[in-house]
């Protein structure tokens, strides 16, 4: 009965957005964004009988962390996105207060979806289950219930299953808090999905040569790429230190070789995954070419959150685009996956130029919604500022090959700033859209992932250049096809 109410209530919203979205100059055209209602990590990614689909957790009734939902878009192409009624919906009392975070495989021709089930009491406790739903057409799910319940020695800060099969066993990990609040991920293993055993935990803030490396870790994946196995994961509580874990949480990775069906993973170092302001949550899965591709969620619950501009508008955040994943020397490579290609318009601006000690634009450039790649031939320049839409500005130092990402902060308008060290500056292939912008550093090594919000007249992308350089330049407009 419950669930009824929450697809009238949805209808009843769509509905009323359809009557004023169209005025709203922040809504993005390519990335996917909730038509009504705050969006946040990404979900149950898989390519199921030939389309893509991507759940995302979903409060459908305000711009605020309520009770989640599993909102649902497909896709044939990765690039154009169908919206579906949302899959999960909170209506047993095991999940009563949100369908948080969770993962999808395919057994038999059924897609399967393990989530957790958020149960929160009136004095601030709270209960977790780990659930399974099943379905036969990646639409409509028979919820099964929990098949993990919360083991000993973790708080009820343990969510977020991501399931996979390897050598013919099933594997789950979950995001973790122990009773000494250090952050993990814990490892399940199961034969038929169903009985799960619990193996220990695979990584965890006080392992592995880490100390005090977070107090919760949220949204694991687990893979192997290239030969090595990578753990990602969002830990909660790191302090800042010199460029890194500057946001409020962090997402990154462990690369590592594991001794599959054991807890033991020895791994080096955590990298961030993005180094711009608004990324958290990512998740991945293998397409059937064997691609590993990751969606982020462009966002983080942080205190910048409540100033978003587009609250005012009904909605909040969105999702990266796709990004194909590659290791290289231990490091993850992230590239736009190339189907994002076919929305370029014909006739794109291209030139070669050399700038020295100017400040330069061409109007070729202006835009809103456009993919930009530059690269950079000969820089004997000191500094090269980017400035976008007189909002955001990418400036590269260098004398100490520090790449920065300026923005104007939501909340007051005061200049805020990121930043990560490059061996050198080779080149940025950046996706604008309206209020978002995604920067690929030299072929993916950095990325810098942020929200914006220009004024709609602000166009313009100006260079100003100290020193010499001699870059080439390509511009393309894009464009949807068929609207989202
Ligand atoms: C990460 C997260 C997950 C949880 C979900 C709830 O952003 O906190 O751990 O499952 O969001 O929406």
């Amino acid at each position: 009965m419950q669930q009824l109410n929450w697809h009238e209530r949805i209808s009843h919203l769509l509905e009323a957005y359809k009557e004023n979205h169209s005025s709203d100059p922040h809504r993005l055209q390519f990335h996917l964004m909730p038509a009504v209602g705050l969006l946040n990590d990404p979900n149950g990614l898989i390519q199921y009988k030939g389309t893509y689909h991507v759940f995302f957790q979903w409060n459908p009734f305000g711009t605020v962390h309520g009770p989640k939902c599993w909102g649902h878009y497909t896709s044939q192409d990765l690039v154009y996105w169908q919206n579906h009624q949302p899959s999960l919906v909170p209506s047993e009392w095991y999940e009563k207060d949100g369908c948080y975070s969770g993962s999808a495989v395919e057994v038999d021709g059924d897609m399967v979806l393990f989530y957790s089930g958020n149960v929160k009491h009136e004095d601030g406790t709270r209960e977790t289950y780990q659930c399974m739903a099943v379905s036969h057409n990646g639409f409509d799910f028979e919820k099964k219930g929990p098949v993990v319940l919360l083991p000993e020695g973790y708080t009820a800060h343990f969510r977020d299953p991501k399931v996979w099969k390897r050598d013919g066993v099933w594997y789950m990990v979950v995001g973790a808090q122990t009773f000494y609040q250090e952050g993990a991920v814990v490892l399940f293993a199961s034969v038929d999905l169903k009985e799960w055993e619990l193996k220990g935990i695979l990584a965890g803030s006080h392992l592995n040569g880490l100390t005090d490396f977070g107090y919760m870790w949220e949204c694991p994946d687990f893979f192997e790429l290239d030969d090595q196995d990578v753990l990602l994961v969002s830990p909660q509580g790191l302090e800042e230190k010199e460029s890194f874990y500057q946001n409020e949480f962090q997402s990154g990775y462990f690369v590592g070789k594991w001794q599959v069906g054991t807890t033991e993973f020895p791994h080096g170092e955590f990298h961030e995954l993005d180094r711009g302001f608004d990324f958290y949550a990512p998740q991945t899965f293998q397409d059937k070419a064997g691609r590993r591709i990751m969606l982020g969620w462009m966002g983080i619950t942080d205190e910048q959150e409540s100033f978003q501009p587009t609250i005012e508008r009904g909605w909040v955040h969105a999702l990266t685009i796709p990004r194909e994943l590659e290791l290289k020397n231990s490091r993850i490579i992230q590239k736009p996956v190339q189907e994002l290609k076919q929305m370029r318009e014909a006739g794109g601006f291209k030139c070669q130029t050399s700038l020295e000690n100017e400040t330069k634009t061409w109007h070729e450039l202006s835009g809103i919604v456009s993919e930009l790649v530059i690269r950079f031939q000969q820089n004997h320049a000191e500094t090269i500022e980017i400035e976008i839409r007189k909002n955001l500005s990418i400036i590269y130092d260098k004398q100490i090959n520090r790449l920065t990402l300026k923005r104007k902060r939501f909340e007051d308008g005061k200049i805020e700033s990121r930043s990560c060290f490059l061996d050198k500056l080779e080149d940025l292939h950046i996706y604008l859209d309206t209020s978002a912008i995604e920067i690929f550093v030299n072929g993916g090594q950095e990325v810098f992932t942020a929200r914006f919000f220009a004024e709609d007249n602000e166009k313009e992308i100006i260079f100003t250049v100290n020193g010499h350089v001699d870059i080439d330049l390509e511009k393309w407009n894009l464009r949807l096809q068929k609207r989202l």
